[in-house]
């Protein structure tokens, strides 16, 4: 097989091989494909796309390259559920312990947030002595002894997927469907759940930002899990505006803890919910209303709270440690009005700006910094009002945090 004649054959729109996309693909693993190959051959799959085959099989050759968790010896279904990434996106610190509380297991790796967006592990090491980084026989015990577990994604888990992403990021191509879904599917898959949640966020804060691409995506990924034997849901949700109030990582636990504890009648308590009864409704094979009633009364009884108490403990956090910075400037409205828009990409890159997000995959991040909405989509708001506040640190800048609010 030939490099340049795979790249070429792409280059005309024809379909792959199973063989000539491992000769491929794991030949840049290998080093043995220059990564000047690899870049033309994904700006070629970018440019004409993949057919479902090709989708399929590339995700079987990234889970391959690396090994594939086994929670067999985990009695009952185990769940997984994965965010495409967003602003104010801590869902996952909501929805496992509901899910787990619930009596349905979840086992999730997660990963650190890169540009405007955050990540979970960054989010969960806020908290002093929390562990992210467990070996498969912690995760396994987590799991079988307290129903949920959430780890940082361990090297051997599609380590092609990872130098891949690396490429994809430095050579305009990480907008490729079938690229963005095998890479999301292969990780699930490989991560050993019964049954995967997508949540896709679609909006200017999201990967995706219209509707139509969003359901392409959707409809791949769905695709790709039934080809796994792996059920596969997708919700489809607005990023658009950043998800609930605060933004940043201490601030972002905060508001998780806040929402575990009945602080549901608001836009994440909403999602939160959804996404937590869809999991449970799947894994018991019960109605949706039937699921959402059982996670109203695990909030309501503090049963999901509770939960995620023992979590954190397990995994060797301090949940009194939590820390915000003690400094602040608030950001006061210039004119009378309706908040029409809040654009999450703007508060996204203030938040990544102030230090809450890194720019670079080697930068270190400031848990203490990030912003809180004073102010929603809807809300009144009257000259002098507060909009938001930052809580800033070393870097004392308002940005340009203004022009995020559309007031009418
Ligand atoms: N998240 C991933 O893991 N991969 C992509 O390609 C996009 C988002």
């Amino acid at each position: 097989m030939n490099i340049v004649e795979i790249i070429n054959k792409k280059k005309r729109g024809e379909a792959l091989s199973y063989e000539e996309l491992e000769y491929a693909f794991m030949g840049y693993l290998n080093k043995e494909v220059a990564s000047y190959q690899m870049s033309a051959l994904l700006m070629a799959i970018c440019l004409k796309g993949m057919n479902d085959k090709e989708i399929t099989d590339l995700t079987k050759i990234f889970i391959n390259s690396g090994e594939v968790l086994d929670l067999s010896s985990i009695e009952g279904i185990k769940v997984d559920k994965h965010s495409t990434g967003g602003i104010g996106d801590k869902t996952t610190l909501v929805v496992a312990p509901i899910v787990a509380s619930c009596g349905v297991k979840i086992a999730k790796m997660s990963g650190r947030g890169l540009g405007y967006t955050g990540g979970t592990i960054d989010k969960l090491e806020s908290i002093e002595g929390f562990k992210t980084d467990l070996t498969t026989t912690e995760f396994l015990k987590e799991l079988q002894d307290i129903g949920m577990v959430i780890a940082s994604q361990t090297k051997n888990l599609t380590p092609l997927d990872k130098e891949i992403y690396a490429l994809r990021d430095v050579t305009g191509t990480t907008d490729s469907y079938p690229l963005i879904a095998s890479s999301i599917m292969s990780k699930k898959i490989a991560s050993g759940a019964d049954k995967i949640l997508i949540d896709l966020k679609v909006g200017s804060g999201a990967l995706i930002s219209n509707m139509n691409d969003a359901e392409k995506l959707a409809n791949i990924m769905k695709n790709i899990g039934k080809e796994f034997n792996k059920e596969t849901i997708i919700v489809i949700s607005d990023m658009d505006t950043p998800l609930g109030r605060n933004i940043g990582n201490s601030l972002e636990v905060i508001e998780a803890i806040d929402t575990l504890k009945g602080n549901i009648d608001n836009d994440l308590g909403s999602l939160c919910i959804d996404l937590a009864s869809k999991l449970i409704s799947t894994a018991k094979k019960i109605s949706e209303e039937e699921a959402k009633e059982e996670v109203l009364l695990s909030i309501k009884s503090g049963k999901a709270y509770d939960k995620f108490l023992s979590f954190v403990k397990y995994q060797h956090g301090d949940i009194n440690s939590l820390k915000v910075s003690q400094d602040k400037i608030c950001i006061k409205s210039e004119k009378e009005g309706i908040i029409k828009k809040v654009d999450a990409r703007i508060i996204g890159e203030v938040s990544m700006n102030l230090g809450a997000g890194r720019k670079n995959k080697e930068d270190s991040i400031d848990h203490t910094v990030g912003i809180v909405l004073n102010k929603k989509i809807g809300d009144k708001v009257s000259k002098g009002e507060e909009l938001c506040t930052l809580y800033v640190n070393k870097i004392k800048k308002e940005f340009n945090i203004r022009e995020a609010f559309v007031i009418d």
